[in-house]
């Protein structure tokens, strides 16, 4: 039950309530949710089930799994990758993380009432490029999941998953009830369940594959790790079903509680990464006239949802470095924190730094924070992901993964996952 939770904690976040509704946005809707669901199920839970086999037999994180399970050969190298692509991701994820603190005082403040859609979006572009208040909320938000690693497995990700995952449920069917009543919202529902064949091409597939590993935390060595603490009687197909059962469920609940607001407040659904927080607070404030309050409440619950999905997702990404250096390098756990602090701190303090006084930094033409984001979810993430299915299902010894995920899943990690992934993975680049 606490594997379960942890591993949907990590799963369940930004991803879902901040990248889903945007991406779904980019790419027309209703179609995109069907490929997204597709590959959730058929690509990338096989993925799943084949990191997890390689935690759960080898009792280590990453690195040192690969160093015990094939000794002497390069692979432990790609657990070398999988502690650099967390680290990339846990900086700038802890930016997202601090505009939700940034929002949530906000709310409290009564600061989000926003009278236009124009003042929201322009709330956002300032409290964004303000370095002082951008850098305050990210250091906040990076120390808050620092506290929740040193508390340790147990008492700290354990237990806040444990409380955090019914709670989010829970509101996020509220804010998903409360949007669909809104005026005008009903738009976005049609968005949601009506297919744009003319949206369809290439990209939307590698977008959907990118968007389920981002989802599933695949690739990283997240579930590798949390894998390592199972126990033998565990299964991993009944506890990996569930968590991407829990995830595509919190996603498709999501895109209900965000959609139906954006189209209510009247904006564009591909506004991209800023499209939660230019038009929520919009939206809920001045839906509510008659009723400030619960415009308040309602906005103040929606972004203590975010700012609750994301810690439980940075948690998972900060214990994957820490699980390495105190295995390999056998820091205590306090030390292993702080050198991952200080180090996450200043790439994601220039990443915060990209939407102001940075903003002019291009690295192939992506701003420091696009480029974290793209080369951690586009290449690493996809990179890592095709290395665990071809670890799990070439290298290791096919008696003891078929005994934990059956013949059928056994075939999919073997063959279909990498050579979808490839296949992919390659026209993508040349087109
Ligand atoms: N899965 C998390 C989310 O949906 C993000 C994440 C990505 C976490 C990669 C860990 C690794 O927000």
């Amino acid at each position: 039950m606490a594997y379960v939770m942890a591993l949907a904690g990590s799963a369940i976040g930004l991803g879902n309530i901040w990248r889903f509704p945007y991406i779904v946005g980019e790419h027309g809707g209703a179609l995109f949710i069907l490929v997204y669901l597709f590959f959730s199920f058929v690509i990338s839970m096989p993925i799943l089930f084949g990191e997890s086999v390689i935690g759960k037999k080898s009792h280590r994180s990453t690195y040192d799994a690969m160093d015990m399970l094939a000794p002497g050969t390069g692979w432990k190298y790609l657990g070398l990758l999988t502690v650099i692509s967390p680290f990339i991701i846990v900086s700038y994820y802890s930016v997202v993380g601090g505009w939700s603190i940034d929002y949530l005082v906000r709310s409290c403040a009564g600061g989000l009432n926003c009278a236009s859609q124009e003042s929201a979006a322009a709330l956002f572009s300032r409290s964004s490029s303000t370095a002082w208040e951008t850098l305050a909320s990210f250091t906040a938000f990076l120390l808050l999941t620092a506290g929740i690693i040193v508390l340790g497995v147990k008492k700290g990700i354990e237990k806040f998953s444990k409380l955090a995952m019914p709670a989010l449920f829970f509101l996020i069917v509220f804010i998903a009830i409360y949007s669909m009543t809104l005026p005008g919202s009903m738009e976005g529902v049609k968005y949601l369940v009506k297919p744009d064949f003319s949206k369809f091409g290439l990209d939307t597939l590698s977008f959907a594959l990118g968007q389920s590993f981002y989802s599933l935390s695949l690739g990283v060595g997240i579930v590798l790790t949390y894998s390592s603490y199972m126990k033998d009687e565990d299964s991993v197909v009944k506890s990996g079903t569930s968590a991407a059962v829990f995830d595509s469920l919190f996603a498709i609940l999501a895109g209900f509680a965000i959609m139906p607001a954006v189209f209510a407040a009247g904006i564009k659904p591909g506004a991209g990464p800023a499209l939660i927080f230019e038009s929520l607070p919009y939206t809920f404030s001045c839906m509510s006239e008659q009723m400030p309050v619960v415009g308040a409440v309602v906005t103040f619950l929606f972004f203590l949802t975010i700012l609750t999905a994301a810690l439980t997702s940075s948690v998972s990404l900060y214990e994957v470095c820490e699980s390495h250096l105190i295995e390999r390098w056998k820091m205590s756990r306090l030390k292993a924190s702080a050198i991952i602090f200080v180090a996450a701190w200043l790439l994601g303090a220039s990443c915060a730094l990209s939407f102001g006084p940075l903003k002019d930094v291009e690295i192939f033409g992506n701003s420091i924070f696009g480029f974290c984001d793209l080369i951690s979810s586009n290449y690493l993430m996809t990179l890592g992901a095709l290395a665990f299915s071809i670890f799990a299902g070439w290298k290791m010894k096919k008696a003891d993964v078929q005994s934990e995920v059956g013949s059928f899943f056994y075939f999919m990690i073997r063959w279909v996952s990498p050579i979808v992934i490839i296949v992919i993975f390659i026209s993508n680049m040349l087109l």
